[in-house]
Formats: structure tokens, sequence, C-alpha cells
């Protein structure tokens, strides 16, 4: 991975991630050219191709994915060619223009049994459509032959720009007295923010193969709401229920925390915790609002 350079940005138009990656990207010293699916289309090889060479990329960074989490059990098609084709695809591309790939991929290739952060090495057992069409475009571009690549497995995004969980809660909380969020499902919620500065480190670092990267710490959805509505200022009570209680079309691990000790050492710090991040994010939510 190169410390500087250009980069291309895959849905660094629209993406909850891509957008504050692009902002990293460039704040790191890199020329970056964001995309969206209508100044690019990453399923068309000649055009990927033709923006490598005239934009002179050095590296490839994927942000698109089919992310609707239930949605995916109704469209295993569309979430298998974004989440397995489409990876696979970027890393021959990138093997024929001799650039690096970095790309996203997620908690829920675990199954949730474990009771301990999960390290990189863990056995995986994706619970739903999602999960397993992300850990085969994992595996897609392992089996590319692409050395040059990062694989970055995060969880529980917030942040700036485009709906969340975190946003959907405060905009709820506005309207109601009471919010009733599941407690039973544990995870590492993650501000992209931290997240794109995080890439940009690993790959200054020269970082290689597949990583956790998170927030530090770990919470239920009930925890991150109610820290979040309370954060805010805004009056309204955070209760928890059980899954049972809220039932999902796809299941999710009931535990999914992520180790970033391996991320630590290569980019030489450990990522903040979540709170002081969640922090920020609302904060600047707020201020954004006056
Ligand atoms: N969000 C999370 O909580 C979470 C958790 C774990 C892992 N991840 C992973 O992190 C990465 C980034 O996630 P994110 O939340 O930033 O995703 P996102 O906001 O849903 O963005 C996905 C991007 O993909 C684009 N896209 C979707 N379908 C497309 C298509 N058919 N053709 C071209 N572009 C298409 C979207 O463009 P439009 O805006 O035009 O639709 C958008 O720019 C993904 O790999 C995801 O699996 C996310």
């Amino acid at each position: 991975m190169t410390a500087t350079g250009k980069a291309i940005v895959l849905g660094g138009v629209t993406g909850l991630l891509g957008v504050p990656l692009t902002w990293a990207l460039r704040d790191a010293g890199y020329d970056v050219l964001p995309t969206s699916r209508g100044t690019l289309d990453p399923f068309d090889r000649q055009a990927l191709l033709q923006a490598i060479t005239s934009f002179g990329a050095d590296v490839l960074v994927n942000t698109v994915a089919y992310t609707a989490v239930d949605a995916a059990e109704d469209e295993p098609d569309e979430a298998g060619r974004l989440n397995r084709v489409l990876p696979g695809n970027l890393a021959r591309v990138c093997l024929e223009t001799g650039i690096g790939l970095v790309h996203y991929s997620t908690d829920f290739v675990f199954d949730g049994r474990k009771t301990s952060p999960y390290v990189e090495t863990d056995p995986v057992a994706p619970q739903s459509v999602y999960g397993r069409t992300k850990l085969a475009g994992e595996r897609a571009i392992r089996e590319s032959g692409l050395e040059n690549h990062l694989i970055l497995r995060t969880a529980w995004l917030f942040g700036p720009g485009k709906t969340n969980f975190v946003e959907k809660i405060l905009g709820f909380a506005r309207t109601r007295d009471v919010l009733k969020i599941v407690h039973d499902q544990v995870g590492s919620p993650t501000f992209t923010v931290d997240l794109a500065a995080g890439t940009v480190a690993l790959m200054k670092a020269g970082g290689r193969g597949l990583f956790h990267l998170v927030n530090s710490g770990r919470a239920s959805w009930c925890e991150l709401a109610s820290e979040a509505v309370s954060t805010a200022g805004i009056n309204c009570e955070v209760l928890p229920i059980t899954s049972a209680d809220y039932p999902q079309k796809a299941r999710r691990p009931a535990y999914s925390v992520l180790d970033v000790g391996k991320f630590a050492e290569v980019a030489g710090y450990a990522p903040r915790p979540w709170v002081q991040a969640l922090r920020e994010y609302v904060y600047g939510l707020s201020s954004d609002e006056e």
C-alpha cells in the first residue's frame, strides 16, 4: 500500500463511509477521485481500467456494498453481486493494473457465540445473507492472488452525511417519551471519521491483509441509543428489550465485539473509545442545527 499517492474511492460521493474517507485521504495528502454510481459503474471493467489509467491511481478504495442487512434476506442475488462478485472483480482489475485495493467487511461474519472480542483468526460462521456475502467477498479478494490488499472488518457505523442508527434514534427520541431498544446484541459502535483515519493510518504504515477496525469498547444497541440520547440532552427514556421482542428478518450475532490489537500494533495507536467518538458526532450534529 502506498503512503501517499492517488486514490479512487468507489462510493466516495454518497457513502456513509465513502465521504469521510475521501476527506481523510485528502487531509493525508492523497489525490482523491471519489465516484458514485452516476459517474463510474463499478461493474464496468473497461470504465474502471480507463479511470485507473487516466487518473494514475495507486490504490482503489471500495466502500460500495449491499448494506441493507434485512433486505438482503429477500435479495440474495443482488447482495451477492455487490458483496461477493464486485470485490473479486475489483481485485482482478487491481492485479492487472498493479495497484492496491482497500475493502471493508463486517462483524456479521461471526456467529456471536464468543464472549471475548473476536480476533482476525477466529473461525467465521455468518448467520445472514449479508454476512455470508460479505465473507465471500473477503475470500474472492484473497483468491484473486492480489497481495497488495487491505480488508478491514468494521461494525455498527455512525457518522455525518447519511442516515444511520444514531441519527434515527435521535429523531425518534425527539418525538417520543419512551424508546425500547434491543439490549441482547453487543458490538463495537464505530465513528466513520475514526474508521477513515484508521484506514489511512494502516495504508501509511504499509499494512496488508485482514484487520479488525472499530472504536474501542463495547455496547448493546440499547446502551448506544441511551448514550446518544443523553449526550444530545433529549428528555426520552430508553428501555432495554430482547431480540425476541423485536423480530428482524436477518439473524444477528448476540456478541460481535472486534479486537483491534492487530490494528494498534501496525498503525501505532488504538482507536479511541466509542463514547468519546459519539460525543464528537452528536455535538457536531447539534452545531449543524444552530
Ligand atoms: N454501515 C454499517 O454499519 C457497516 C457495518 C459493518 C460493515 N460495513 C461495511 O462498510 C462499508 C461501507 O458501508 P457504508 O455504511 O458506508 O455503506 P453505504 O452508506 O450503504 O454505502 C454504500 C455505497 O455503495 C453504493 N452502491 C450501492 N449499490 C450500488 C450499485 N448497485 N452500484 C454502485 N454503487 C452502489 C451506494 O451508492 P448510493 O448512495 O448511490 O446508493 C453507496 O455509495 C461496506 O463494505 C459495508 O459492508 C458497514
